[in-house]
C-alpha cells in the first residue's frame, strides 16, 4: 500500500464528469452567495464574545480577521479554478499531496463543517430565545444550556439542526432566489441596527480601546473570524461560473468588501451603545437595541438573524453532506453512505448520520468551544490550501489555472503566517482537542481507508 498515492488530474474530471453543470453565474451571484453563507451567527452573536476579549478593539479584530480571509479567498481561488470539481479541499490535496494527505484535510473539513453548524445552531438558539422572551415566553435555562455549563442540553439547537436534516433529506436545495432574499433580509437587518444605534452612539464607552492590548484584538480576531466563514464557497461555485478568471476574484472581493463594512460599522456602534463588558454575549445586537429602549428594533433585528442563521446551517450541513459522499465515492469511508434514497434521490444515510451528529454536538457544547474548534480546523485547511498551491505550481504547471494568484509565493506564504498567527492565538485546549481528532483520523485511515480505497484497488490490479 501506498499511502502516498496521488490522484491526476483527470482523475479528479472523470469522476465528475456526470455532473456538468451550467455555466452562467456572474461576479454578482456569486457575492451574493458568499454573502448568504458568510453572515450569521458570527456577527449577531459572537461579536459579543469577541468583544470580552478584545473590548472595543474588536473592532481592529473584525480587520484583522478579513485581511487574513482576503488571503485565504485567492490562495483557495486558484485552486477551485484549476479543479472545478465538489469535494473542495479534499480533492485538491489528492493530487496536491497524496491520500493519506487527502484524508486529513477531509477529516478535518468534517469537522470543521460539523462544528461550524453546530455553532450556528447555537447561536439560532440563544437569538431564538431572547426573542420570544421579549414576547412574554421564557424557556427553562436548563434547557436552553450545555451540561458543560451547568444545563441539560440546548434544545432549541438540537430541534432546529433535526428540523432542517429533514429538509435535506427530503431533498429542498436553497435556491438561488431564495438565498437572493435571504442576503437582503440580512444586510437590511444589519443596516437597521446601525442606523438604530448610530443615534445613541457615546463615545466614551470607546474608552480604552484595547483594554487587553494587541493581544486582545487577536484573541478577538481568532474568534470573529467565524464571522467570515464560508466565503470559500464562491470558490466551489467556480464550475459554474462564467467566466472564473475575472467573476471569481471579482465576487469575492465584492462579497468581502460589503461584509467587511457592514461587520466593522456593527462593531463599531455596538461597541458604542454598550460598554463592552455589558454586552449580551449569547444576543449581542437585539439586547444592546433593547438596552437603549429600542426593543422593537431588537425584535426586527433578531428575526431578521434567526431566519438568515436557517439559510446558513443548511448550507453548512449541505457541504458537510458532499464532502462525506465524495469520500465513501473513493473508497475512504464506507459506500452505504454514499446510497442514494430511492424516492428522495438524497444521500439519506449520510445526511441522518451528520444531522445527528450536529444536533448532539450543538445541544452537548458551548458556542465559544464550538466556534474555537471550528476556526482552528478552517485555519488548518487553508494553511494546507496554501502550500498546495506553491507545489502544484511546481509539480503540475502543465494543468490550466483559470485564476492565478498573484505573487507565489510570497502571497500564499503571507496567509500561512496569518493563519498561524491566528491560530496560535487560540485557546491551548483547542489545539490538543483538535490534535485528537486528527489523531483518531489517522487511526481509522490505517484501519480501514488504506484498505478500501478504490485509488489503492485500482493501482493493485
Ligand atoms: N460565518 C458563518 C456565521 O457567522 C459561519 O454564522
Amino acid at each position: 500500500m501506498n499511502i502516498w498515492i496521488t490522484k491526476t488530474p483527470a482523475d479528479i474530471f472523470i469522476a465528475s464528469e456526470h455532473t456538468q453543470l451550467k455555466k452562467n453565474l456572474t461576479a454578482l451571484d456569486l457575492a451574493s452567495l458568499g454573502i448568504g453563507a458568510v453572515v450569521g451567527t458570527g456577527i449577531f452573536v459572537a461579536t459579543g464574545q469577541g468583544a470580552q476579549l478584545a473590548g472595543p478593539g474588536i473592532i481592529l479584530s473584525f480587520i484583522v480577521a478579513a485581511i487574513t480571509c482576503g488571503f485565504c479567498a485567492l490562495t483557495y481561488s486558484e485552486l477551485a479554478c484549476m479543479f472545478p470539481v465538489a469535494g473542495s479541499t479534499y480533492s485538491y490535496t489528492y493530487v496536491a499531496f497524496g491520500e493519506v494527505i487527502a484524508w486529513i484535510i477531509g477529516w478535518d473539513l468534517m469537522f470543521e463543517y460539523l462544528v461550524a453548524a453546530s455553532a450556528v445552531a447555537s447561536g439560532w438558539s440563544s437569538t431564538f430565545a431572547g426573542l420570544i422572551q421579549g414576547a412574554g415566553v421564557t424557556l427553562p435555562k436548563a434547557l436552553l444550556t450545555s451540561p458543560l455549563q451547568g444545563g441539560i442540553i440546548d434544545l432549541p439547537a438540537v430541534v432546529i439542526t433535526l428540523l432542517i436534516t429533514w429538509i435535506l433529506f427530503i431533498g429542498i436545495r436553497e435556491s438561488a432566489k431564495v438565498n437572493n432574499i435571504i442576503v437582503v433580509l440580512k444586510i437590511l437587518v444589519i443596516l437597521l441596527f446601525v442606523f438604530l444605534g448610530i443615534r445613541h452612539i457615546n463615545l466614551s464607552n470607546l474608552k480604552p480601546f484595547m483594554p487587553y492590548g494587541w493581544k486582545g484584538v487577536m484573541a478577538g480576531a481568532a474568534i470573529i473570524f467565524f464571522a467570515y466563514i464560508g466565503f470559500d464557497s464562491i470558490s466551489t461555485a467556480a464550475e459554474e461560473t462564467k467566466n472564473p478568471k475575472r467573476d471569481i476574484p471579482l465576487g469575492l472581493m465584492l462579497c468581502l468588501g460589503v461584509v467587511i463594512l457592514l461587520y466593522v460599522g456593527t462593531a463599531f456602534v455596538l461597541t458604542s451603545i454598550v460598554p463592552y463588558k455589558e454586552i449580551d454575549v449569547n444576543n449581542a445586537l437585539p439586547s444592546a437595541l433593547g438596552r437603549i429602549g429600542i426593543r422593537w428594533g431588537g425584535a426586527l433585528v433578531a428575526t431578521g438573524a434567526i431566519v438568515g442563521m436557517i439559510s446558513t446551517i443548511l448550507v453548512t450541513l449541505y457541504g458537510q453532506i458532499r464532502i462525506f459522499m465524495v469520500m465513501a465515492r473513493d473508497g475512504l469511508l464506507p459506500a452505504p453512505f454514499a446510497k442514494v434514497h430511492p424516492r428522495h434521490m438524497t444521500p439519506h444515510i449520510c445526511t441522518w448520520i451528520t444531522g445527528i451528529a450536529t444536533a448532539l454536538i450543538a445541544g452537548i457544547f458551548p458556542i465559544s468551544k464550538t466556534i474555537d474548534l471550528c476556526n482552528m480546523g478552517t485555519l488548518f485547511a487553508f494553511v494546507v490550501v496554501s502550500i498546495g498551491v506553491i507545489v502544484l505550481r511546481k509539480t503540475r504547471p502543465e494543468v490550466e489555472r483559470r485564476f492565478r494568484v498573484p505573487g507565489v509565493p510570497f502571497t500564499p506564504l503571507i496567509t500561512i503566517a496569518f493563519c498561524f498567527y491566528l491560530m496560535y492565538s487560540l485557546p491551548g485546549v483547542t489545539w490538543i482537542q483538535f490534535g485528537i481528532w486528527l489523531l483518531v483520523g489517522v487511526g481509522i485511515y490505517f484501519l480501514y481507508g488504506v484498505r478500501h480505497s478504490k485509488l489503492q484497488l485500482k493501482a493493485k490490479s
